[in-house]
């Protein structure tokens, strides 16, 4: 049976190999409206991403929207940080007023690896601070002003994008870890809250996946050498299927979630990691 066209909103879009971009190709390639969002038009970079690692014509979230209209999907891009109340709520009433509503809510924004990482007794509270105020507070304020609009359209699907971390934490990320747990709790809370109004919430908690953030990272744990495809796959060895992810891994299991096919799928962490953590 086809999927009914939906509109859906994704946050975190703004870098072309980002899994906010992947999510965002994947629902418009299954029909549906998409709006992209992001904080700055092309993203943040983290603080060890080189400025040379998105092409010069590339201009976020509104070069996707070009993509995606060429394609022949509807799309239209908004900016906001998530962590303010205001900006949440201005960015889902851009979906509303544009489009009509919102069916499919994707929080995939997330602080930048970088920030707030350390050993425990060096790391920063200010930073730490930031990554909450990022990954809990604007999942939750975005999941509060879906939810208004959601309610009375009875039906709904909100898909947080956690990580592995928030279940078995992450050396040297306190922060991060905390977070990503933090936004766990809030789709399982979501799954009792908004189950009876036919909105149902989950969590995807990827592991190693592949994106100009993850391989800048290993770079720079490798003294700032240079690291390709064929390095991070050698240094992958103990995932399963024998290979990092991608970013389309990611889109195909949110693609799932957001589907009428997982209507009695609620509440529940999907791990997208090749075998690594088996629970
Ligand atoms: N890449 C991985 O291996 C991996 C693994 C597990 C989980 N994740 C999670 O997946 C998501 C996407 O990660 P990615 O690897 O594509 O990284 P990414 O840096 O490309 O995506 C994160 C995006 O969020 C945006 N953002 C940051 N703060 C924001 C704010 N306040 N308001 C709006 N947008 C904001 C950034 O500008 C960026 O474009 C993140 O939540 C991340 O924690 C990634």
């Amino acid at each position: 049976m086809a999927e009914q066209r939906r509109i859906a909103l994704v946050t975190g879009c703004g870098k072309p190999d980002g899994i906010g971009a992947a999510i965002a190709r994947r629902l418009s390639a299954d029909g549906h409206v998409v709006v992209v969002v992001d904080i700055e038009a092309t993203g943040v970079r983290d603080s060890h991403e080189p400025a040379d690692s998105v092409a010069q014509d590339w201009r976020g979230v509104e070069s996707l929207v070009a993509e995606l209209e060429a394609a022949g999907g509807a799309a239209s891009s908004v900016t906001g940080d998530i962590s303010v109340e205001s900006d949440a709520e201005r960015i889902i009433a851009h979906a509303v007023d544009r489009h009509g509503g919102l069916d499919i809510l994707v929080n995939n924004a997330g602080a930048p690896f970088s920030l707030g990482h350390g050993d425990i007794a060096e790391v920063d509270a200010g930073e730490f601070d930031r990554v909450m105020a990022i990954n809990v507070r604007g999942t939750f304020l975005m999941g509060q002003a879906a939810a208004r609009v959601m309610r009375p359209r009875k039906w709904g699907r909100i898909i947080n994008i956690a990580s592995v971390a928030g279940r078995q934490g992450s050396r040297l990320n306190s922060a991060y870890a905390a977070s990503k747990a933090g936004v766990i709790a809030l789709a399982q809370t979501w799954a009792l809250d908004l189950g009876p109004d036919g909105i149902t919430a989950n969590a995807v908690l990827p592991g190693f996946i592949f994106t100009t953030r993850t391989l800048s990272a290993m770079s720079k744990k490798a003294g700032g050498a240079d690291i390709d495809r064929t390095a991070a796959v050698k240094s992958a060895p103990n995932i399963p299927v024998g290979r990092p992810g991608s970013p389309e891994d990611v889109a195909a299991t949110v693609a799932f979630l957001a589907s009428d096919h997982a209507a009695f799928t609620n509440g529940q962490s999907l791990i997208v990691d090749g075998g690594s953590l088996r629970l």
